[in-house]
């Protein structure tokens, strides 16, 4: 369970690399009543992330993170992170690897989501390979991020039927729809004591 001091909001960033549907889903509920949490920060790598419009539509502020540029992009996210007083980092749909220097100082306070049900189909293209396998079930995912790739700890799981039509693409649009319920839910729980 994690611990916060006072009864000041979580100061949480969200990392995004595309449509941002989940920072979305985030949004809406950290401006529900009674929300211990309030999204100061987005952080995405593209600049062209369609998700970026969020930051515009509800007044959050926004860092594009350069990649290309390799030099000191920890030190440009933390500088970042601190400026807005961030205590919870939330991936979702972000495309890229944090070192391991960086998930050490902010050690349990990053989390993400994945389409599947780990620790099964780890990585991209998870519902491709779903489909491939014939599997009956896939899902969701939030956990904890560590140094290895969708390995932290499972913080909560929503199981989905796989259909016997479904194709990729069905069967993702039907695990994002889960996706938005499940990631609020597990701050929910992580911050249930608070
Ligand atoms: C989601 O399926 C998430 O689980 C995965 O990337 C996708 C991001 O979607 N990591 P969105 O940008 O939140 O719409």
């Amino acid at each position: 369970m994690i611990k916060s001091s006072g009864l000041k909001k979580i100061s949480t960033a969200v990392f995004i690399s595309g449509t941002g549907s989940n920072l979305r889903s985030l949004i809406k509920f950290s401006k529900k009543k009674g929300s211990k949490f309030t999204i100061e920060l987005i952080i995405s790598n593209n600049s062209k992330a369609k998700g970026l419009n969020y930051a515009q539509k509800f007044k959050i502020k926004k860092k594009i993170i350069d990649y290309s540029r390799k030099q000191n992009i920890d030190n440009k996210i933390l500088k970042n992170l601190k400026k807005y007083n961030i205590k919870l980092i939330c991936l979702a749909g972000f495309m890229k690897i944090l070192s391991q220097n960086f998930i050490k100082k902010f050690n349990g306070k990053i989390i993400n989501i994945h389409p599947s049900l780990l620790p099964k189909y780890k990585g991209l293209n998870t519902h491709q390979r779903i489909i491939d396998n014939k599997e009956k079930y896939s899902g969701c995912t939030v956990h904890f991020v560590n140094s290895k790739l969708d390995s932290g700890k499972i913080i909560i799981q929503k199981k989905v039927k796989v259909l016997k039509n479904d194709t990729a693409n069905s069967l993702a649009k039907r695990i994002l729809r889960e996706e938005h319920i499940l990631y609020p839910k597990a701050l929910n729980k992580l911050y249930s004591n608070l």
